[in-house]
């Protein structure tokens, strides 16, 4: 059975304030609309539908991968922007399953068990319900005495008793495709003007065609963003499903209401995530590492067994067993091989530093390549920028950087090698060499085993 996801992304969403379409401001991390988006795709077997109208163009390009977009213009309500898929999914599709992109919280089991109920239901369509103390302005769910759905009323054209009404329409539906695109040009217009698709659930009933509705049982999933206070809700609420998620999967969050895990970040059994720590973007962690607390990942990929703390990590790879922080920064291109430890206020960028190598104190390591077992002494600066362009610096294997040493690339120091404090190299450094002084030059040749042994 054919099952296309439609959703109405057309709105202007006047109430943000925003220069910003409304689907495209992010909930963890992600545009609210993606979050749709993704839950749809879990039950649509075509390829989704998107209606788009305000701020066309920018979500065109967000989502041109993912789904087909048709616009609607002028906006004539949500009636009208279903039937802008007409002409793409008229007699290609059984079922039609529609949300709103304002839906964020929206569950993928919720629509899956919509598309079931509709599958079973002979008559037109299958809508979801939640029970909420508080209306937010949402269609109410009119039911007959025997509890059989008779119609939606929009807040604005609800009478007293029906405002009282708590059942409330989520804005997710299942269509049968054969029925939806006569009924929707059978929708009259509205006192505002506009086109409601909640309007064909009265015309269903009153063909005498069962309409099914099916009662959420998380009434998160009911909020919906018409202002940016609903953002901060649905923000809160998206947080909590998602530190739950990963909880329940093995992962120790001490404080769940100060830990800000974006949708898509994978994290490792036994991993500890303490206060104040944001895990963003594309970012895998690995088992049994400690982060946190007050640390920011992005786009990082880190190893197990690696201990994070208070420190500030973008777009990095970290292998296994390295130690972070506190107050390091690692920026884009850093890769820490195995056991590397970098202690405060280091900072490195598009740089090795191979296994075992340790820098332990206010140091800038850019555009280097850095080999095992380095020591990297307080201080040390690769002088990597000219003012034109960004030069590379090497260091062997087993050398010792003296503190303060200035890497005034491009320059290579040789593996074992020294240099003493404060030395500002400017010529590369033989293998076993120390070197002192400013410009430092080689003052005598090192024995590799005793060097060795000094650290
Ligand atoms: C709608 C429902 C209401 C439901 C609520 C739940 C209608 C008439 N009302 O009200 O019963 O309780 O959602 O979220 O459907 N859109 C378009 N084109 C348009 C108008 C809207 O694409 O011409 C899109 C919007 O971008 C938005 C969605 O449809 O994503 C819903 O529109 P909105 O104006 O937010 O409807 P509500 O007033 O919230
Ligand atoms: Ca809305």
């Amino acid at each position: 059975m054919k099952i296309t996801a439609v959703i109405l992304a057309a709105g202007q969403g006047t109430r943000m304030k925003s220069a910003l379409p409304k689907v495209l401001h992010p909930i963890c991390g992600q545009p609210m609309i993606t979050h749709v988006l993704r839950a749809a795709q879990t039950v649509s077997t075509e390829r989704p539908v998107v209606v788009i109208g305000h701020g066309a163009e920018a979500v065109r390009d967000l989502l041109k991968a993912t789904a087909r977009c048709v616009v609607q213009d002028p906006q004539l309500g949500t009636g009208h922007a279903v039937q802008q898929a007409e002409g793409l999914l008229k007699g290609k599709t059984d079922l039609v399953l529609v949300a709103y992109a304002d839906m964020p919280l929206l569950r993928p089991e919720s629509l899956s068990r919509l598309v079931e109920t509709q599958q079973a239901n002979p008559g037109p369509l299958t809508l979801l319900t939640v029970r909420a103390p508080e209306a937010r302005g949402f269609g109410r769910v009119v039911r007959a005495p025997d509890g059989g759905v008779l119609s939606i009323v929009e807040e604005a054209d609800a009478t007293e008793v029906q405002l009282k009404i708590d059942e409330l329409n989520v804005g997710a539906y299942c269509f049968s495709s054969a029925w939806l695109w006569d009924a929707l040009r059978r929708i009259p217009l509205s006192k505002k003007g506009e086109y409601y698709l909640t309007e064909v659930v009265g015309l269903a009933v009153r063909d005498h065609l069962p309409v099914q509705a099916l009662l959420s049982d998380d009434p998160t999933e009911a909020i919906g963003i018409n202002t940016r206070l609903h953002l901060a809700e649905a923000e809160a609420a998206m947080r909590l499903r998602i530190n739950r998620a990963h909880m329940l999967a093995g992962v120790t969050i001490l404080d769940p209401a100060t830990t800000y895990i974006e949708a898509g970040v994978v994290i490792g059994r036994d991993t500890v995530v303490s206060p104040n720590t944001h895990l963003r973007g594309n970012t895998t962690i690995g088992e049994g590492c400690s982060l946190g607390p007050n640390t920011i990942v992005e786009d990082t990929v880190i190893g197990d067994s690696c201990k994070i703390l208070a420190s500030v990590l973008e777009g990095a790879v970290l292998e296994e067993q390295v130690g972070i922080g506190p107050f390091a920064r690692l920026r884009a291109g850093a890769h820490l091989c195995r056991g590397v430890h970098m202690g405060n206020f280091g900072e490195v960028k598009d740089s090795t530093l191979g296994p075992g190598t340790k820098m332990g104190h206010f140091s800038y390591i850019g555009n280097a390549e850095i080999g095992a077992n380095v020591n990297i002494g307080a201080g040390t600066i690769t002088c990597n920028y000219d003012g034109v362009r960004k030069n590379p610096t090497e260091i062997g294997e087993g050398a010792f950087i003296g503190s303060d040493t200035m890497l005034v690339a491009p320059v290579k120091v040789g593996a074992h090698a020294k240099t003493g404090a404060g030395a500002v190299v400017t010529k590369d450094v033989a293998p076993d060499t120390l070197v002192v002084g400013v410009p430092a030059r080689p003052i005598k040749k090192l024995n590799e085993a005793k060097d060795d042994k000094a650290h």
